[in-house]
């Protein structure tokens, strides 16, 4: 069997580095201290601007439900330890953006911005696919867990987090630096955002072995990325109608192609 040749720091060093940089606290951030600014913006702009706060609430409760189901299939020790701070993190990363709305935003029902384009990855083909795993774990039929975790930790890690939360990081650099405004959201958001470094090392330093042990899993990876990429499209239209805040829908596009070819390498594919 072929052995995937390291070039990232290993899960146990990222996990030491966890313990250090992964406990800052969100209650300790004053996103009160936002709301003028949210009071000053005009109607598109709060709409555009709430809808990629929900998107991001969402998308971190969804993770942090579902992260458990992947700590389970898998049997490294190191790894599992990894991903336990890895749930930590992503509870935290929900409980900003809660205290965002609480505080700075005003309550928002973010369950109403999830277009189906973003509802599916995000929630229910997520839950879906650790749901898959819990039952290939528990019913003694587990000749497609391996597949599986390939597939969980794909969507996951590489498009979730490696191609939509990394062009949403950027889509908040070009809101600073178009308005410089909402310096507690960005204080959360660059906090999040080194949390999210380490799980996108992981995970694809993950995904790689897998398909170096399997070469049997590229191709069905390889779908999953090619099939959400072909969202990219849809998915900044909605987050660009309206475009209240005037920043540049076809950069940030642009981005979010960048972002799938950096993982389809990093996974061996490209
Ligand atoms: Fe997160
Ligand atoms: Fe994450």
């Amino acid at each position: 069997m072929a052995t995937a040749i390291r070039t990232t720091k290993s899960p146990r060093e990222l996990y030491s580095i966890a313990k250090r940089l992964g406990s800052w606290d969100p209650e300790s951030i004053p996103v009160a201290e936002d709301r003028a600014h949210w009071a000053a913006l005009n109607p598109d702009q709060r709409e555009q601007l709430t809808k990629v706060c929900a998107l991001f609430y969402e998308g971190e409760v969804s993770v942090s439900d579902t992260l458990a189901w992947f700590l389970l299939a898998v049997p490294e020790p190191d790894r599992r330890m990894f991903l336990a701070s890895q749930v930590y993190e992503e509870v935290k990363h929900a409980e900003f953006f809660e205290r965002y709305f609480e505080e700075a935003c005003g309550k928002v029902d973010t369950s109403a911005y999830l277009n189906p384009l973003y509802r599916g990855v995000l929630l229910d083909e997520l839950r879906q696919r650790g749901e898959s795993l819990g039952r290939a774990l528990t019913n003694g039929k587990n000749g497609d867990l391996g597949l599986q975790r390939a597939l969980f930790a794909t969507q996951y890690f590489g498009v979730i987090e490696g191609m939509m939360a990394l062009t949403g990081y950027d889509f908040f650099d070009d809101l600073l630096a178009k308005t410089n405004m909402f310096p507690r959201l960005l204080e959360g958001i660059r906090l999040i955002r080194a949390d999210e470094g380490r799980h996108i090392t992981h995970g694809m330093d993950y995904i790689r072995q897998m398909i170096t042990e399997h070469p049997e899993y590229a191709e069905p990876v390889r779908e999953l990325f090619m099939k959400e990429a072909a969202k990219i499209p849809g998915r900044t239209e909605f987050v660009f109608t309206p475009n209240g805040l005037g920043l540049d829908p076809q950069r940030l596009m642009a981005i979010s192609y960048q972002h799938h070819q950096q993982r389809m390498r990093e996974a061996g594919l490209a």
